[in-house]
């Protein structure tokens, strides 16, 4: 079995040309880490071909992340390549036992590095590891459209953004009960964007980057790829009501209670009224 056959590779690959084909990945918008089992690590050992790269400083130091590998798209790989030659759009990345330094073991085979989300990323895997007593294994970000467009309309808080998308559809509090976390307008790639997500991500399995997209986290491909579509259909038909010249009713706080009541989850209460 070649490194491109295992389950994880084969995972990400699809989420990727799935993310693509909804129209979140323009250029190379957008990146995904997974964080590999002891397991999956040995399956993939075994199939590594080349030499591991050169240990890298990280710029942070997360020692609760030590020696765990993981799956990453490469910064500035396009999305919609991504089915067409894995090795050269994603990457294995070991961390050492400190958590500061990385070094390549598989992928980006002509050239190139890790995301230049990475310290997102893995700051965030950090978090949410903590948070989900290990549960947590995937992040994932993208540029959908309409929530970002949301964050020009909508006031830029917690709040304000999570009882919006919890108006509009009913699917939206049974999927993010405990709503999304928001971060203003940053650098892309900056370590304040890093921080002010893992500071959310203490809290929320996803964040809204105002006016860049969404961060969304979870334990499998499906959940993490489920909860960004969620959010975004959502945000998808507030914009469009919005189009259309604004709402004549919508999804009553009460009713809010009701679904999440009918459906077993606990609702943020603090974000209703
Ligand atoms: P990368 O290509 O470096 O992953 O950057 C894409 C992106 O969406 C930055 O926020
Ligand atoms: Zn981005």
């Amino acid at each position: 079995m070649k490194m491109t056959e295992l389950p994880i590779v084969e995972g990400l690959v699809r989420l990727c040309a799935d993310g693509w084909q909804q129209g979140w990945h323009e250029r190379n918008g957008g990146n995904v880490t997974y964080r590999l089992t002891r397991e999956e690590i040995e399956a993939a050992r075994i199939r590594l071909t080349r030499l591991p790269g050169e240990w890298k400083a990280l710029g942070i130091s997360l020692p609760e992340l030590g020696g765990e590998w993981f799956l990453a798209t490469g910064s500035g790989k396009f999305f919609r390549n991504v089915p067409l030659c894995p090795e050269d759009a994603l990457c294995l990345v070991e961390l050492n036992e400190a958590g500061d330094s990385w070094r390549l073991r598989w992928g980006l085979c002509n050239g190139g590095k890790p995301t230049s989300e990475l310290a997102a990323h893995l700051l965030n895997h950090s978090v949410r590891k903590a948070a989900t007593g290990g549960a947590c294994r995937v992040m994932y970000h993208a540029h959908p459209a309409h929530i970002v467009a949301l964050t020009f309309l909508e006031e830029l808080t917690d709040k304000a953004i999570s009882r919006a998308l919890w108006q509009s559809e009913t699917e939206a509090p049974m999927v993010f009960p405990g709503g999304v976390g928001v971060v203003g307008c940053m650098v892309p790639g900056s370590m304040e964007l890093a921080r002010a997500s893992s500071e959310k991500m203490k809290e929320y399995d996803a964040v809204v980057w105002a006016h860049h997209g969404l961060f969304a986290s979870g334990p499998d491909f499906d959940t993490a790829f489920g909860l960004m579509h969620t959010v975004e259909k959502a945000a998808q038909v507030r914009v469009l009501v919005t189009n259309a010249g604004g709402a004549r009713q919508q999804i009553t706080d009460e009713e809010i209670r009701a679904i999440a009541e009918g459906c077993g989850v606990q609702i943020r209460e603090e974000f209703l009224l």
